[in-house]
């Protein structure tokens, strides 16, 4: 698949460039061709030897290192894409900034390759304000990241920083290079994220909701070349780069929002935790307490997604069932009464599947009464699954 492809495999000195080595070797059994650029410190962790044996090239380091064109440009001009990883905390913050003190960082500031950039740290440098402000800095620029996982740290310490699994970077650099983009063509029309129905000018009621899983499947579509319209209630996160987002707070202005994108929509992913109710009326003043019980009377919102299926023709509708109990039966219930042709249904009960998670357990369930169920698995990871289920369901379509 990765056949023909010219990729630069950039490592950097954290204990997890160990694991270079596996990536080189997957990259190399897909076809593409490998070129390694180690940082200084890299050396401490990884042998360029046996990289220089497994790439079928001569690694480099230094900006002199003796070749006869202009090292860097050369390097940079022949990469069809340049992965980064590991990426330590160090080398993060060297691009963004754009620090330019060794071979690396002078061909990232020549090229115009994507970059995906897998980091590696300890949980604490990962969580460090630092960190992460370079890195949504990074994916401001284009770059894109590629999380990494919680689990055991080479610290002893438990949580997020591991590098990410060698084949979810792999599929990662597949689903940018792959010649073939299954949603080429396609228009997505993604929701993400809650509502917010206002009570008075300070509060509101809403539904616990991150946007993680919405934001993920627009940033897939788009991978996978479709053009991707992201309507999202409040979150902090940033919009995917390449994606058209439309930024609105309450079920009405999400309801207004799908309907005046859905004639462009040919795909439509409905992960928004819409409010189900709203008050009746809203204090233009904020409420005062009294000493004394308060009710509020709600009604319900509109059913955004129930509301497509009188215009839906060849359309691919999804939608999503966050469940405590009887999860297929509800989930069943809900796909018919909406007319989607695919619900992700997950127990929000269950450990990883909850809210401002990064992981989900996942069960697809198509209107043919067909269900597949997924093992625990990152949002992005679930993200593509449930994308290769609206590219089978295309093909049924079409
Ligand atoms: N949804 C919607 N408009 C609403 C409520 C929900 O479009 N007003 C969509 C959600 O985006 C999701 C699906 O419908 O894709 C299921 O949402 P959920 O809240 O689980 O279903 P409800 O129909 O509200 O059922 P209930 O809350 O009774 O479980």
């Amino acid at each position: 698949m990765l056949s023909g492809k010219k990729i630069l495999l950039g490592i950097t000195g954290s204990i997890a460039a160990y694991k270079s080595l596996q990536i080189l070797r997957d990259l190399k059994s897909m076809g593409a061709d490998v070129q390694v650029v180690l940082t200084p410190t890299a050396h401490r962790f990884v042998p360029p030897l046996t990289l220089q044996v497994f790439s079928g090239r001569p690694v480099f380091t230094d900006l002199f290192d003796p070749h006869e064109e202009v090292l860097h440009l050369t390097l940079a001009e022949k990469a069809d894409l340049i992965l980064i990883a590991p990426a330590t905390a160090h080398f993060i913050a060297k691009m963004a900034v754009g620090l330019a003190d060794d071979l690396l960082g002078n061909l990232l500031l020549a090229a115009s390759a994507p970059i995906l950039i897998a980091p590696a740290m300890d949980v604490g440098m990962w969580d460090h304000p630092a960190v992460k402000e370079n890195v949504s800095l990074l994916q401001k620029r284009g770059a894109q990241i590629i999380e990494p996982e919680v689990g055991p740290l080479a610290s002893g310490k438990e949580g997020k920083g591991r590098l990410a699994d060698e084949k979810i970077i792999l599929e990662r650099v597949i689903s940018l290079l792959a010649s073939e983009r299954p949603l080429t063509g396609e228009v997505v029309l993604v929701t993400a994220g809650p509502t917010q129905e206002p009570i008075d000018p300070v509060r509101f009621i809403s539904n616990r909701s991150s946007g993680k899983m919405g934001y993920a499947l627009a940033r897939v579509s788009r991978e996978w070349g479709a053009r991707v319209i992201l309507v999202s209630g409040p979150t902090l996160l940033p919009a995917p780069p390449g994606v058209e987002r439309i930024i609105v707070r309450t079920a009405e202005e999400m309801k207004k929002a799908v309907e005046a994108r859905y004639s462009e929509a040919t795909v439509v992913l409905m992960a928004a935790a819409v409010s189900d109710y709203q008050p009746v009326a809203v204090s233009p003043q904020k409420m005062k307490k009294s000493g004394e019980a308060l009710s509020i009377r709600l009604r319900e919102t509109e059913d955004i997604l129930a509301g497509l299926r009188l215009r839906k023709e060849k359309r691919i509708i999804v939608g999503f069932a966050a469940e405590t109990d009887a999860l297929v039966e509800n989930a069943r219930k809900k796909l018919f009464r909406k007319g989607l042709d695919l619900i992700v249904a997950n127990d929000v009960t269950q450990e990883g599947a909850g809210f401002d998670v990064e992981t989900n357990i996942a069960q697809l369930i198509d209107s043919k009464g067909r269900i597949t169920p997924l093992p625990k698995m990152s949002k992005e990871a679930l993200a593509r699954y449930i994308l290769e289920e609206v590219v089978r369901l295309k093909t049924d379509v079409s």
